[in-house]
């Protein structure tokens, strides 16, 4: 049984990873602004989290629109400290001072190409909470460990080590992205997703007391084409949309999908 909750407001969420520059960004985020400030019922709220030498830029138009209710701004990574010798590195208290609600930790090409552990993830989010920012926690399984049928256990490893004690269905999202998925054209059956989701959600609610509120998001080609189908599996309260992510042209139908 699918367990259900009025606090879950759909959440579609585009990260940009490293693509973008100023001007023809600054044009599709104003595109986006442009359609969710319609005055019609949007059931989603929407994120977008580009990378972090446009989030200045991309609040300055966010400040002026008239979507400021249902748009956010979003980092796509943080450090655990607030300030320090990091080169290169960004606080989540700078995400926040640029303009972010929102900050994904734990992606998939964070924990392979950086080599990041339950551990960093968690830290982050705390970092995030800290700075008064939800954290988007990322799991996902391998293709490998997903042939060899450990799908289940290592998202229960990831979401159990990831987040902190301090989460709550305000401060924290879950984005389930399967790594053979994500930028493949690929993703899981329905009946797969929903079996995630559902094993995502037990946890959750063994583990928080509002287990039940927090929204758990799909990510890994999630297309025009394919959005109403994935968004309407039980305990998929939303996207973490990637390529899809970049042109208003993909992601507003995206948005739609979901109502
Ligand atoms: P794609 O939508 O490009 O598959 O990327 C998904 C993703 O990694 C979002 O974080």
């Amino acid at each position: 049984m699918p367990v259900r909750s009025k606090a879950r407001r759909p959440l579609i969420a585009g990260n940009w990873k490293m693509n973008g520059l100023a001007r023809p960004a600054g044009t599709e985020f104003r595109k986006i602004l442009r359609h969710a400030a319609l005055p019609r019922r949007l059931k989603s709220e929407i994120v977008i989290c580009p990378p972090a030498t446009l989030l200045a830029v991309l609040a300055a138009f966010w400040r002026r629109s008239g979507s400021k209710r249902r748009v956010a701004l979003g980092g796509q990574d943080c450090h655990p400290k607030t300030h320090g010798a990091h080169t290169g590195d960004i606080a989540a208290e700078m995400l926040r001072d640029a303009g972010a609600a929102f900050v994904i930790v734990g992606h998939s090409e964070r924990r392979a190409d950086h080599g990041e552990t339950n551990a960093v993830v968690r830290a982050k989010a705390e970092a995030a909470h800290r700075a008064g920012l939800a954290a988007i926690v990322c799991v996902g399984e391998t293709l490998a460990e997903r042939d060899s049928g450990r799908a289940i256990a290592v998202v229960e490893d990831q979401l159990a080590g990831s987040l902190p004690a301090g989460a709550n269905a305000r401060n924290t999202v879950i984005a389930y992205e399967p790594v053979w998925a994500i930028g493949t054209g690929r993703t899981p059956t329905p009946r797969d997703i929903t079996q995630v989701h559902g094993v995502i959600r037990q946890n959750l609610a063994k583990s928080f007391a509002d287990g039940t509120d927090f929204r758990i998001l799909y990510g890994g080609s999630v297309k025009p084409a394919n959005a109403a189908e994935l968004l309407n599996l039980a305990n998929v309260d939303g996207a973490l949309v990637g390529g899809a992510s970049l042109t208003a042209a993909e992601f507003w139908p995206i948005v739609a999908a979901k109502g």
